[in-house]
Formats: structure tokens, sequence, C-alpha cells
């Protein structure tokens, strides 16, 4: 989409369809005040009222609530329904009159991730009809605002259209978005900015490296395994960042097989591995001043002759025993080599995420991800910038207690423990195991990457974890 600043008045602009935010008992600004029906204009948080008014031709109201409750999230929210009013509309060209919050610049980056977001939809797969060609898209997004924000906007454009990439890829079936399909993802990045490189390895060079978590869940399924690695040199003086996404194209559970009713969902096992994968898209395009080292680690998670099998001992990268006990605590196996990897190669500061525990879902349904980690400043960090975002992480304990749970009996760690406690945190304190002392946080997105239903996420693919990472990543930028 394209996305401009205009410092036009609002009854000015030449738009298919201007917006107008409006807080809860107040005017609409300047000439649009005094337009047929502007009486009838309520702010009430997400009431819209559509008006033909001369000029512009269609003027849309969208309420935001009570002033003293503004926060960018109500604006995302008000921009996503209006860019699905757009649609409705055939219009191509809107224009967005920012509402008054005293903080622009969060006004502003919070209608153009609405409207990108708003307006994503996944339909490659519906056969077209030729007599009813598909309805026209927002092509452009006018933000009235001062030529300062520019550069906030454009930022702002970058994120949100690498969220609706992930969102895709989250998307794809399995048989499409295969580890191999991610892997050309991850390299296709790399020819489009010199400042990245990508490396994968495949099913021989993980097993010659000694990847046992790896091995391990990709030995049943014929599919590829790939561990991506992507670097990006950005420069800067801080210290090098690390990211790691699970990539599970799907999960069956292996030998310990899921249910199948509702197993389809199991394509979207890869949300981690999508979010990092265009965050680092995403951060090369905005040439953020850092090091970043990015693995993700992917293979399927399937029953067969060769798959593992409950009991098994495998020896992880950083050379430690785990007794597999449910071949469906599979992400845990493979982010361990993936973390352990990341740290050999120089990560300083290691940031996972991963739709990793059905226990999350319990504890915090859609609405948070869950946070563990090492270090209260990297954790603060992340809950942060996640309170920026929307994309929200509540914080989790580890405690030494929780650490008997990981203990193997013949081994030195288990992957599933007999107990059905603290199914999260268990998850969590395993990956503990593999960062040694480097600060580490770990971001349990099975609640939050599908299914959301929030106005600017909707009922499916999330994208959660996009802007986040990229944020975060500017955030620990030195
Ligand atoms: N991929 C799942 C977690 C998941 C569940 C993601 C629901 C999205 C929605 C993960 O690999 C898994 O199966 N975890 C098990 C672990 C258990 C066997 C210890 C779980 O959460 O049930
Ligand atoms: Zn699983
Ligand atoms: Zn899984």
């Amino acid at each position: 989409m394209k996305v401009e600043l205009s410092q036009a008045a609002p009854a000015e602009i030449e738009a298919d369809l201007l917006v107008v935010g409006l807080y809860d008992g107040e005017e609409l600004p300047g000439e649009l005040a005094s337009a047929p029906g502007a009486g009838d204009a309520q702010g009430a948080y997400k009431k819209t009222l559509l008006l033909h008014p001369e000029r512009p031709s269609r003027l849309l109201i969208v309420g935001l609530g009570k002033r003293q409750d503004a926060e960018p999230e109500r604006v995302r929210v008000a921009a996503a329904l209006a860019a699905r009013e757009a649609k409705r509309l055939k219009a191509e060209s809107v224009a967005w009159a920012l509402p008054e919050s005293g903080d622009d610049e969060a006004t502003a980056t919070a209608v153009v991730t609405g409207t990108i977001l708003g307006g994503w939809s996944f339909d490659r797969y519906r056969s077209k009809d030729p007599e009813d060609p598909a309805p026209p898209q927002v092509e452009s997004l006018t933000v009235l605002a001062d030529g300062a924000l520019a550069g906030a906007v454009e930022a702002a454009r970058v994120c949100a259209e690498a969220q609706n990439r992930a969102r895709d890829l989250q998307s794809l079936p399995s048989n499409v978005a295969t580890p191999s399909f991610l892997g050309r993802r991850a390299r296709s990045i790399a020819s489009a900015h010199t400042t990245v490189t990508t490396d994968v390895l495949g099913r021989k060079e993980i097993t010659e490296k000694e990847m046992g978590g790896m091995v391990a869940v990709s030995q049943g399924t014929e599919e590829e395994p790939q561990l991506i690695v992507m670097r990006y040199s950005g420069g800067g003086s801080g210290p090098t960042l690390g990211y790691v996404g699970k990539g599970v194209t799907f999960d069956t559970g292996g030998i310990s097989l899921k249910p199948s009713g509702g197993m389809q969902e199991m394509k979207m096992d890869m949300s981690g591995a999508a979010a990092v994968i265009e965050a680092v898209d995403a951060i090369a395009e905005l040439e953020l001043p850092l090091d970043l080292i990015a693995i993700v680690p992917s293979t399927e998670n399937m029953p067969s002759g060769t798959a593992i099998k409950p009991g098994d001992i495998i020896t992880q990268y950083n050379g430690k025993t785990v007794e597999v006990n449910n071949t469906d605590a599979e992400g845990r196996l493979i982010l361990a080599d993936a973390l352990a990897y990341a740290v050999e190669l120089g990560a300083e500061r290691v940031v996972d995420i991963a739709t990793l525990t059905g226990a999350v879902m319990i504890a915090l349904g859609s609405t948070y991800a869950g946070l563990i980690a090492n270090d209260d400043e990297l954790a603060g960090e992340v809950e942060e910038v996640g309170r920026e975002t929307g994309e929200l992480v509540w914080r989790l304990p580890l405690h030494p207690e929780y650490k008997d749970l990981t203990k193997g009996t013949v081994a030195d760690l288990t992957n599933a423990s007999a107990k059905r406690k603290a199914g999260t945190i268990y998850a969590g304190s395993f990956l503990e195991e593999f960062v040694g002392e480097t600060p580490w946080a770990h971001i349990d997105i099975a609640g939050t990457a599908w299914d959301v239903g929030r106005e600017y996420t909707g009922k499916d693919a999330s994208g959660f974890g996009v802007r986040l990472l990229v944020e975060l990543a500017h955030k620990l930028a030195g």
C-alpha cells in the first residue's frame, strides 16, 4: 500500500473515502462539523457513521470513545474498521484525519498499522469468477499530518506489511509452506538486501553437526528439515541480538498423535518462524543499526516407521541428554538446538518465539502471549515494546521447583513430565537449559498466533510478533 502524508485540510482532500476519528461528545474538525448529518455523529468507541457531504464525497466517522481513555490500540481498531468499510465501498484511496492525542507519532503509526492489517485477507485459493472480478483493494492511504511524521509513517508501513506477509506464511497449507519453502523465503530476503545473508542446513548437515533435537523430530518425515540461519549486519555499537522462531510446518504430534479434530490448525505451528523471518526483512528494509542472528529450526512432526518413539533418549546440540517421553512436545527439542547454536554463533541476547504449549492458551487466552525470561532487563524491554505495539506479553515465573519437573529419570532432562503442572513454565524452564548465562526471553504465542479476534488481526492468522520483534531490535540497537 502506498502511504503518504498531506497537510491539506480534511475537506480539501481528494480521496475515495475520508476517515475521521471522533472522541465521545466532541465535534468534527473545521468545515466537516457543518456537513449534512454531522450532528448525528457519535464518538462512542467502534461506532461508525457514513456521510455523503459534497466534498469529500464520502466521509466515515469512527468513534474513539472518551478522550481520557485514548490509546493507540483504539486507533488501530478504528483504522481497521475503516479499512473494512473502505473495502465494502470499493474505495481505492483513503485519507485519515488524525485525532488529537498529544502523541501524533504514536497515533499516525496506529492509523497506518490498523489500515494495513485491517485490509488483509487470504483468498488466493478461491476460484476466481471471470464474470465477477475481484473487488478493488485500498491502494493508497494519505495521513493528514505534519511532514515530520514521515519516518514514523514509513516504519509503520514496513512493519505492518511484514506482518501481513507473516500472516500469509501462517495461512499457507503445510503441503505448500514446507521447511524448504521457508528456507527459500529466507534466501529471497538475503537476495533483496546486501546486509542479509542466509545459510540453510539440510538433513545431512544437521546430522553431521549432531543437532539431536532436530534429527529426532525430523526423522519421521520425508520432508527435508531446514535449519535456517539469517544474519543481518546493520552495525551499531550494541550487542549482537539473536532471534529464534519455531518452524514446525505441521505438528501431528508424532507417535504421541494428536486427536484429529482441529488438527488442520497445526499448519500454523511455524508462526514463530514466520514472525522471525519477516521481522528480519523489515529490520533490513529499515536499516536498523544493529547486528542480528536469526535462526529458524524447521521440520514437520510426523508419525512413521522411522519416527522417534516415547522413551527414546537423544543428545541435544549442547551435549545434554533428553528422554523424549512425549513426541508432541517437539518444539522444545528443536528450539533447544537452535538456542544453543545461536549462542555459539555469537548472539549476546536471545529472544525466541514459538507456538509452544496449549497450556498458555488456557492461562492467558489470546490476549497475552506468555513471557519467560532469565533476565529482568530484557523481560522489561519485551513487555514495554509489547505494550506499545499491542502485542501484549505477560511474564510467568521461573523457580528451581519447576526445574525439578524437567529432570529425566535416566537422562539429564525429560521433554514432558507425567505431572500436568505448569505446562508453559515447564517448557520455558527446559529451554533455559540451552542458553547458558546469556540473557534470554521466550515468548509463547500458542494462544495469540491465531484466532485473536481483534478488529485488526481478524479470526485467522494474526502475525503476532513481527512488530514486536522489529520494535525490540529498534530499541536494543546501540
Ligand atoms: N504445537 C503444540 C502447541 C500448540 C497447541 C500450539 C495448541 C497451538 C495450539 C506443541 O507442539 C504441543 O503439542 N505441545 C504439547 C506439549 C505437551 C505434550 C507436553 C501441549 O501443549 O499439549
Ligand atoms: Zn506438538
Ligand atoms: Zn508443536
